[in-house]
């Protein structure tokens, strides 16, 4: 794509000319958005980069094996992995509303990396896959006052107190114009196609507080639902698709015993941005499979629903 190598070739001069010779750190969550990120910035300075994988505990089954695997199968970008799940989860213990929890986690990471950055003798830059629709939700609302739906947590500068800069060279893009690029620089087609994920992971995903117990229920039937839709060949029809797990129980009957367990919804949605999405109309059959499963082989959900509101007026998230 000669638009897409263009803008390569000036983001990796853009890049060269704000870092210099100092270092940088990047996060990277394993998401397009990152991991492009972190190839282009190796790409304009080698070597100055670090990258830095914090399992915060929040993340979905098996998730941080595979993006750290498969990182370091394909590239040679030294990459730290940090195992934070402890200090996100007992931070996390007891909070229920959805911006308090982001505000938590957009902190923690902060430390994460900042502690990381010390650790390799002091870094003077943080890079984030920062793309143009995160930058403009956690503004404003167009028509509207300027209302802030969510605090992405990667957004909105960093503390006073860091000597850190940021170097987001992704920020005038949109997700399809990420993977474009991506493929540009020749990231394997399993980084590009994936889902998006967000920063704060599936503590966004379990409405009303999170526990390690609830955050286990979650990551079984999310691990379910996909698998189905990978099965079903969906995957790439589909901008994003996860469970959330909800925080009311429902009496159920299960052989000849009462049950009194969790409400599983699913989500699925089609989209271009992130800004409007369509939710995804599934046939009643691939439904029922996906919920017979998870109602079978998880314990602790005795009820599945689908979510079948749009956004707007919904979001993609519950939170
Ligand atoms: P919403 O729920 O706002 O989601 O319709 C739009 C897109 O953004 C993702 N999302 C987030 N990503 N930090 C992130 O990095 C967040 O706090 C956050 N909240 C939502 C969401 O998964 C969807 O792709």
């Amino acid at each position: 794509d000669w638009s897409m190598a263009q803008f390569r070739a000036a983001a990796i001069k853009r890049i060269q000319d704000q870092v210099g010779d100092k270092k940088v750190i990047c996060g990277l969550s394993g998401g397009v958005d990152s991991s492009v990120t972190a190839v282009l910035i190796h790409e304009a300075i080698g070597d100055q980069l670090t990258c830095i994988y914090v399992d915060s505990g929040l993340m979905r089954q098996n998730e941080s094996e595979q993006v750290v695997g498969l990182f370091r199968e394909h590239y040679n970008i030294p990459l730290v992995h940090v195992d934070a799940s402890e200090i996100f989860i007992s931070a996390l213990e007891g909070q229920t509303d959805p911006e308090r929890k982001r505000k938590i986690i957009g902190g923690l990471f902060i430390d994460v990396f900042e502690d990381e950055a010390n650790r390799i003798g002091g870094a003077d830059f943080l890079a984030q896959g920062t793309l143009y629709p995160d930058v403009i939700e956690s503004v404003s609302f167009t028509g509207g006052p300027s209302v802030t739906i969510k605090s992405h947590h990667n957004v909105g500068g960093l503390p006073e107190r860091m000597n850190m800069e940021l170097v987001e060279p992704l920020r005038e893009l949109f997700k399809d114009e990420v993977r474009a690029l991506g493929k540009e620089l020749g990231l394997p087609a399993s980084f590009v196609g994936r889902h998006p994920f967000p920063g704060p992971g599936l503590a966004i995903r379990c409405p009303g507080g999170i526990s390690r117990e609830k955050l286990e229920i979650l990551r079984q039937a999310d691990a379910i639902y996909l698998d189905e839709i990978r099965k079903a060949g969906l995957y790439d029809a589909i901008w994003q698709a996860f469970a959330v797990l909800l925080p009311v129980q429902t009496v159920g009957v299960m052989g000849d015993g009462r049950t009194y367990e969790f409400v599983c919804a699913l989500r699925a949605v089609t989209s271009v941005d992130g800004m409007t999405a369509d939710f995804y109309h599934f046939d009643m059959d691939f439904l029922s499979k996906a919920a017979t499963r998870i109602i079978n082989e998880v314990k602790g959900i005795n009820r599945v629903v689908y979510d079948v509101t749009s956004k707007p007026p919904g979001t993609i998230e519950w939170e």
